[in-house]
């Protein structure tokens, strides 16, 4: 294993066709929820839950042309980086089908970074949680890692060519805060909490051999049409006039970023050996949502593509896309958002694009390093 990493790299450096010192990942591990989930939840799911949508058609439709597990109508940021990289798509870890050595994805749809326990214990807990929180992937990365590598040594070997994504984790967490009836407020004191669970998650990777791990930061959630359809008839002063988001949601989501961005830099002051890479879902779809038309999206970016309601955002909470009567629209290539929740694969595709080169993720993936 050694030697054919080692060939691998000294046939980048010499003939590569990328610059000579941008980075060369030979596998992704991946943490997350719906955003990066590529099948878990299904698996998770469908012993348990009757319906769960994601896995019917329109679901998939765009690339794959059948439902796979992802919450989007194809691609997700994972997928596209993993094409970047020239790896096959990753496989969902609960799948155990096919081979791991190019990488494993623990995300599963709706996980927090915070315990099942913790909302069990807050009373906090929805039928739609499932056990497979943060700790839970951990594990299963645990449990993956003896077929991967023997020692310390071999796994530090292993892992120093493997790209790491830690989330984007948070935004499940404050939304069944918000479904169990925490105030905003007190959702706000249990940031400091989330991300200290998801910076130690970050560095048990790092104490574990990863040399470059993706922390990206939560999305943008007042301007989540979902969220948007749950009351349409708040006050003007609610929304922000440029975007017409809700301004109360995107504070929060914008706190949890910048509490991550700190605690991010202070983990990559402690391992500087390590490339730690702060990945941003918010910045990109604020530019959607203010600028539609120079990413190709229709003038109404809050509008999802997956609905049939009568609301502006074309979100009915009780009749989400894929339920019997629900379709999609004609071309899903110019929405930003998929089923009032997840994104299409034309936002990720911008999104993915923006991690690898800039300007939504700092350093970006593809910049040169010097290892
Ligand atoms: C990866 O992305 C970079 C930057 O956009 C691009 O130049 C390169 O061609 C891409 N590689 C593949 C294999 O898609
Ligand atoms: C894994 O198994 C599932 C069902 O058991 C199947 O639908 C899927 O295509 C398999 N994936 C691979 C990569 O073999
Ligand atoms: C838990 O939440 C339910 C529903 O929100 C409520 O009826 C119940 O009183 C709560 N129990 C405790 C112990 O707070
Ligand atoms: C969740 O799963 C983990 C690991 O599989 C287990 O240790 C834990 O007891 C489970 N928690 C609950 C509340 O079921
Ligand atoms: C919607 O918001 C208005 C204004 O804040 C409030 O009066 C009303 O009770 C809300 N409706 C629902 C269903 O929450
Ligand atoms: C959502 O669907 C229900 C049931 O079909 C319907 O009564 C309601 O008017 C719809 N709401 C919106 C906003 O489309
Ligand atoms: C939307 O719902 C209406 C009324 O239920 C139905 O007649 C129509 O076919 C639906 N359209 C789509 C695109 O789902």
């Amino acid at each position: 294993m050694k030697l054919l990493l080692f060939c691998s790299f000294l046939v980048i450096s010499c003939h590569g066709n990328s610059k000579p010192d941008s980075p060369h990942f030979t596998s992704i591990f991946s943490f997350g929820d719906s955003f990066a989930d590529t099948g878990n939840l299904v698996v998770l799911a469908t012993p348990v839950l009757k319906d769960i949508w994601i896995d019917m058609p329109p679901y998939g439709e765009t690339f794959f042309r059948h439902p796979t597990g992802r919450c989007s109508d194809g691609r997700l940021v994972l997928d596209f980086l993993a094409e970047n990289f020239s790896l096959p798509l990753v496989p969902p870890y609960l799948e155990h089908n096919s081979s791991f050595e190019q990488g494993a994805n623990f995300a599963v749809a709706g996980a927090t970074a915070l315990d099942f326990a913790f909302f069990v214990n807050n009373n906090l807990s929805s039928p739609f949680m499932f056990n497979g929180s943060l700790s839970v992937q951990l594990g299963w990365f645990a449990d993956l890692k003896p077929s991967l590598c023997k020692s310390y040594e071999e796994c530090q070997e292993y892992f120093r060519t493997s790209l790491f994504i830690v989330g984007e984790f948070g935004a499940n967490d404050y939304a069944f805060m918000m479904f169990g009836g925490k105030t905003l407020e007190q959702i706000h004191g249990y940031v400091p909490m989330v991300i200290e669970t998801i910076c130690a998650a970050a560095e048990s990777l790092i104490k574990q051999g990863a040399k470059t791990v993706v922390v990206p930061g939560i999305w943008p959630d007042g301007c989540t049409p979902a969220n948007l359809a749950q009351n349409t008839s708040r006050p003007i002063e609610d929304y922000e006039p440029e975007t017409g988001c809700l301004k109360d949601l995107n504070d929060l989501s914008r706190y949890h970023n910048s509490k991550l961005l700190k605690a991010v830099k202070k983990l990559q002051q402690k391992y500087s050996h390590v490339r730690l890479i702060n990945a941003d879902y918010y910045q990109p779809i604020m530019d959607f949502v203010r600028t539609p038309h120079s990413f190709g999206f229709i003038d109404t970016p809050l509008r999802v593509c997956c609905g049939n309601a009568t609301n502006q955002y074309n979100v009915n909470l009780t009749e989400v896309c894929a339920m019997p009567g629900v379709g999609s629209c004609e071309n899903p290539l110019e929405y930003v958002n998929w089923d009032g929740v997840h994104l299409t694969e034309a936002a990720y595709h911008h999104i993915a694009q923006g991690w690898l080169t800039g300007p939504y993720a700092e350093p970006p993936i593809l910049n040169s390093v010097d290892n």
